[in-house]
């Protein structure tokens, strides 16, 4: 019978590092004994005069606390180093997987253009034209990459339907906010509770005409106002199986148009902005590795081509 050996499991290292302390805290008190025990008998043996005495002990006193702060400065230093590491890389971990989320949305929606990479980075650049804190826009444009991932809830016959919707499918497709919040609330992670805003608000319009909550003006939350402008922005300039692309002149005036309608006035003034950075987006999500098509590719081939650029999303 084949024997399947057990991973590693990196949950040794918190015995071996226990180990490794006690070790040396050992060493340390041993040292610290032998030294008290060697100068006593030192004194006795010299015998020195009491002032004598109380000073070396002081002296001996100083040196041991000295030791004592470098040991616990280096060691404190490689607690936090190692903190700082495992946040980092748990933070890379979650926003791979955000990135990689996205990613299986877009094979879902059949959107092979890069059109979260140009929603998530978009948001950022009109975030920042805004003023918002720098944390903010990187939050906004780590997590916008979600904002259609309620569409995997969508059933296929509609997501794909190359005619105009009907009535009772454009109802449908419009559940794709309540889908995509409800896959992302209740976490603690400030990218995911980030999306979750952006997956149920993306739709609202400032004038309240838009769904699921028809909310006014800024009852709708910042970073959903944002992502409606860049979102429409991208879809009108992008050919879809129901629509040829508008042209960039077009769809700039219908931005503009829809100021302090459809969208709120001061996104719409970073958005004209920010015009020549979401266009340079363009180009670059164009040139970014294209999804490959729906045949059967080797893993090991597919996975350069998917682990390219293009899951760096921000
Ligand atoms: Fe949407
Ligand atoms: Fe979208």
């Amino acid at each position: 019978m084949r024997m399947v050996r057990e991973p590693s499991h990196p949950r040794g290292h918190g015995g071996d590092r226990a180990r490794a302390a006690a070790w040396v805290a050992s060493v340390y008190i041993a040292v610290a004994l032998a030294w008290m025990v060697a100068m006593s008998w030192l004194l006795h043996k010299v015998k020195a005069t009491v002032a004598t005495t109380l000073s070396i002990e002081a002296a001996t006193g100083a040196l041991l606390i000295g030791g004592s702060a470098v040991l616990i400065y280096f060691y404190v230093r490689s607690l936090i180093g190692d903190l700082e590491r495992h946040h980092k890389s748990s933070l890379q971990s979650k926003l791979e997987l955000v990135n990689r989320l996205a990613l299986a949305a877009e094979y879902r929606d059949d959107l092979r253009g890069g059109h979260n990479y140009r929603i998530g980075h978009g948001s950022a650049i009109l975030a920042r034209l805004m003023g918002l804190p720098p944390e903010r826009c990187d939050l906004i444009g780590q997590s916008a990459v979600l904002h259609d991932i309620g569409k995997i809830g969508v059933p296929d016959s509609i997501i794909s339907k190359p005619g105009p919707l009907t009535d009772e499918e454009r109802e449908i497709v419009q559940r794709h906010v309540l889908y995509g919040a409800h896959l992302l609330e209740g976490s603690d992670s400030p990218v995911i509770q980030t999306a979750h805003t952006i997956a149920l608000t993306h739709h609202e319009r400032w004038d309240g005409s838009g769904y699921p909550y028809g909310l006014v003006g800024e009852k709708t939350p910042v970073e959903g106002r944002i992502v409606a402008v860049v979102d429409v922005f991208d879809a009108l300039t992008s050919k879809r199986p129901y629509k040829a692309a508008w042209t960039v002149e077009e769809a700039r005036a219908f931005v503009l148009d829809q100021s302090g309608k459809l969208f709120d006035p001061a996104v719409v003034a970073a958005f004209e902005e920010g015009l020549a950075e979401l266009l340079a987006l363009r180009e670059k999500s164009e040139a970014l590795v294209p999804l490959p098509e729906a045949e059967i590719v080797p893993t090991g081939a597919l996975v350069p081509k998917v682990g390219s650029e293009r899951l760096r999303v921000v």
